[in-house]
């Protein structure tokens, strides 16, 4: 549930990135592309404070807004990957931040369209110090609505060293070009909300992109990505914005047969499917 909490004015600033040519056809062959920085050390800094508060109070916007996507809803001790959804809904001003709008302005680089086009939403998914479990092999389109067709780039911040010890993003290219593969839920359980790929995923091609605080990459929906455990003695918080045109309605649904498993679940113990 959402808490009170005051946090210090934001520093300010501005950081202006944006992308080449060749970074952009990168993204459209590979599924995936990255950049070194995308906001200022003083913003990280501000953001750093907040994303705490929000984790060591465990706080979600909503019911079900706080998680831990690796073990059941109600799993108690320690959590090992826990997420809060809808970040901007607990700190509107979130989406005044120099990550927000620059992650807003590649996204919309990437998709070749207005940046007032796209909607953004956010979520924050942090690996604590040596027990941060693995975000196991996914698309994250298979988590999405049945109905609707997404055209989208998720764009992922780490705000400490992100490398594969520590659980950088790790790509497989060219993924991206084919279908949602078959999911299912982390341990065949479907009380617990993270999702893992059964089949398909070519492991021996993966790509890790290792990043320090404040770069970020940049994957499309069908991309099949992964963070490894994180073995190291610090912890790894990542905040992760996707942006999305207007989805369109499919004429059939998509066969995803997880989410409804998921949905009865979460139903069954009266929190929202988000
Ligand atoms: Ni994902």
């Amino acid at each position: 549930m959402p808490v009170e909490i005051e946090f210090a004015p934001h520093p300010g600033g501005s950081y202006d990135v944006s992308l080449s040519t060749a970074q952009v056809e990168g993204f459209r062959r590979d599924g995936f592309t990255h950049v070194d920085r995308i906001t200022t050390d003083e913003e990280l800094d501000w953001l750093g404070v907040v994303y705490d508060a929000f984790f060591d109070s465990r706080s979600g916007a909503f019911e079900g807004g706080y998680f831990d996507l690796a073990r059941p809803y109600d799993a108690e001790g320690q959590d090992v990957l826990p997420q809060v959804l809808n970040p901007e809904r607990l700190l509107p001003q979130l989406r005044d931040t120099i990550c927000y709008r620059n992650a807003n302005r590649l996204a919309a680089q990437l998709l070749g369209a207005d940046l007032r086009a796209l909607t953004g939403w956010g979520h924050m998914i942090r690996k604590p110090p040596l027990v941060g479990h693995e975000t196991p092999w996914h698309q994250d389109e298979a988590y999405w609505d049945v109905d609707y067709d997404f055209c989208a780039v998720g764009v992922w911040m780490p705000l400490d060293v992100a490398t594969v010890e520590s659980g950088c993003m790790q790509f497989i290219p060219g993924s991206h070009q084919g279908e949602v593969l078959p999911h299912r839920h982390i341990g065949d359980d479907p009380a617990v909300h993270g999702l893992y790929a059964t089949d398909g995923v070519e492991r021996a091609r993966a790509v890790a992109v290792p990043l320090k605080p404040g770069g970020a990459t940049m994957h499309h929906p069908r991309m099949l990505h992964y963070t490894a455990p994180n073995t190291t003695p610090n912890q790894r918080r990542a905040y992760a914005n996707e942006f999305q045109l207007p989805p369109t309605r499919r004429a059939e649904p998509a066969h995803r047969p997880w989410i409804a498993e998921g949905q009865r679940e979460r139903a069954r113990r009266g929190l929202a499917s988000s």
